[in-house]
């Protein structure tokens, strides 16, 4: 199976601007700590890494918040990076090595820069990498903080979207929105080249008509 070897993070929520790394041993890893020291943000920071893009799944209203201090008083980068290093051994990643890292950067613009390994790699790709691993994003899979209680306080179309996003619809939805965006660009361009085409038969058939009254 899948494992997380080792987390760096960089200026991600409660985390500074210097390198923090946590070591993770394969099975069970508990994470002690007091209230608001930052456990639940090293789970955010993973899912971060791996593509995740709604904010509130990261318990920030958007993605700018998720930089460290951004607001504050501060001199720095106004930048994070995570990495998450995944144990490999397996092959269960199709990607033919023991270890498998991914790095996610992103600016105070929210605009993000992702690598695997030492390539630059876009986040559709880590997506469907996952998937294919079986470790995707889903909250099957990662049981954000706050997550089994709140169902209870959620309206019916809240319910609904958790258990879209619990089943992993949420995911095709967007394949669906981006296929169907390709789509329409698809028709329009079949449009213009049937036109094209129409014009071109036009010309043929008077050409025609030319020649055989030159024929008579
Ligand atoms: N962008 C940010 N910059 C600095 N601190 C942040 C940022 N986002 C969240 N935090 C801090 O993270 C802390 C909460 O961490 P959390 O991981 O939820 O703690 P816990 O250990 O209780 O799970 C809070 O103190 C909050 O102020
Ligand atoms: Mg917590």
């Amino acid at each position: 199976m899948v494992h997380i070897k080792k987390v760096d993070i960089f200026g991600f929520k409660s985390f500074g601007f210097k390198n923090t790394s946590i070591n993770f041993e394969p099975g069970l890893v508990s994470i002690s700590g007091p209230n608001g020291s930052g456990k639940s943000n090293i789970l955010d920071a993973i899912v971060f890494a791996m593509g995740e893009n709604k904010a509130r799944v990261m318990r920030q209203p958007n993605l700018r918040l998720l930089i460290h201090d951004i607001d504050g008083n501060r001199h720095g980068p106004k930048l994070t990076r995570v990495r998450v290093q995944f144990d490999n051994s397996d092959r269960k990643i199709p990607v033919d090595s023991d270890t498998v890292t991914i790095t996610r950067e992103m600016n105070d613009k929210g605009e993000s820069v992702y690598h695997m390994d030492s390539k630059k790699i876009n986040r559709n790709r880590i997506l469907d990498i996952f998937e294919v691993a079986n470790a995707n994003l889903s909250p099957l899979n990662a049981v954000q903080q706050g997550t089994v209680t709140r169902i209870s306080e959620m309206s019916s179309e809240e319910k609904r979207k958790t258990i879209e996003d619990l089943v992993g619809l949420s995911y095709f939805d967007e394949k669906k929105t981006e296929s169907l965006k390709q789509l329409t660009e698809a028709d329009q361009r079949l449009e213009v080249a049937m036109a094209k085409m129409g014009e071109v038969k036009k010309q043929i058939d008077e050409l025609e008509v030319e020649r055989n009254l030159k024929l008579r």
